[in-house]
């Protein structure tokens, strides 16, 4: 029996928050109905967030209110309680928190303090669990801050601790601007992993130094078994200069799928979804395996591992 590894495809939102062509709530539904039937089951569908601050996610309710039901998990991001708020009511089931290693990336993209965000997280992760809702956080910038550089191994370890004290159910460790290697990522994950386990974390990378599917690697023999990607390798955070597109799908399944690993994604679909990620945002080539897989489809020669 393949060993399974879950893909969470952020295309929607991390891939979607930063682009010049802003998409409608239909065309962002387009995209997610294109994932689902490439049988992606895990999609991060939008956020609940100042609609001043990041444009291109207004209207993620719509978003949520025309998602086909049933077969896959659907999540949305939160910055705050007046997000949490929106979220609920428009029937969100799994959100997920954010809070930055270093205070000025929580001042830039959040507006409060390291210290403050926490207070939130626990605040909010306890009015989830009383409404049922399952609340993720992410630790964004776990490796490298663009404002406050490295950072220190204990300093995002005692964060995830705060998390998981906090009621937290998974931790997404994120490496933001892309700018982690495959032995960081390897430290961190692997300590994480020894004391808070492995199944409950999942690990978010971007591409922005070429190293996205070698850390997804390095994360995986630290026993991590969920990733986020996005499809494409749309992406970028607009509060965190230099972030460029994150790792894409497509890299990180047609890995798995050669290291033997399950993902039940079909790599065709896949690509159909990245042929729609290029039209709809006219802003992405797709990931660096995508003339392959073009050209294996052409020749009709991309085994069916789905
Ligand atoms: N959704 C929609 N609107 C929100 C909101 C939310 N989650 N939180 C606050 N607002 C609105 C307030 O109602 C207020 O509106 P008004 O100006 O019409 O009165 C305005 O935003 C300012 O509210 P305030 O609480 O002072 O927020 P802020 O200016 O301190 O900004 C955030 C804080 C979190 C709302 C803002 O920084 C944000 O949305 N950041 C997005 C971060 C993000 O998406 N990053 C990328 C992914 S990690
Ligand atoms: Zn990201």
């Amino acid at each position: 029996m393949k060993e399974r590894v879950v893909i969470n495809d952020v295309g929607p939102r991390d891939g979607l928050q930063n682009q010049p062509r802003v998409l409608t709530p239909e065309q962002r539904l387009q995209l997610i109905r294109a994932l689902l039937d490439a049988g992606v089951a895990h999609i991060e569908v939008g956020s609940f967030v100042s609609p001043k601050a990041v444009p291109a996610m207004a209207g993620t309710d719509q978003v949520v209110a025309g998602l086909p039901a049933g077969g896959a998990t659907y999540s949305a991001l939160v910055p705050n309680r007046k997000g949490y708020q929106l979220a609920k009511d428009a029937g969100v089931s799994i959100i997920e928190l954010v809070v930055a290693s270093t205070d000025t990336m929580n001042l830039k993209n959040i507006n409060t303090s390291t210290e403050q965000a926490m207070a939130n997280v626990a605040e909010i992760a306890e009015l989830a669990r009383a409404d049922g809702v399952r609340a993720m956080c992410y630790i964004a910038t776990a490796w490298e801050c663009p404002f406050e550089g490295l950072v220190p191994l204990d300093t995002s370890m005692a964060l995830m601790r705060q998390m998981f004290d906090a009621g937290i159910e998974e931790v997404v460790i994120a490496d933001t601007i892309g700018a982690a290697d495959p032995a960081g990522v390897q430290r961190l994950t692997q300590e994480a992993a020894a004391e808070f386990g492995a199944a409950n974390l999942s690990c978010h990378f971007h591409d922005t130094r070429g190293m996205g599917v070698a850390n997804v690697s390095a994360a995986l023999q630290s026993g991590i078994r969920k990733f986020d990607g996005s499809i494409g390798g749309l992406g970028g955070c607009p509060f965190a200069p230099g972030a460029t597109g994150n790792v894409a799908t497509e890299d990180v399944v047609l890995m798995l799928d050669q290291m033997g690993f399950e993902t039940g994604i079909d790599l065709e679909g896949l690509v159909a979804a990245v042929e729609l990620a290029i039209e709809l945002t006219n802003n992405c080539e797709g990931g660096n395996s995508i003339r392959w897989l073009r050209r294996q489809i052409e020749k009709g020669t991309l085994k069916k591992t789905a």
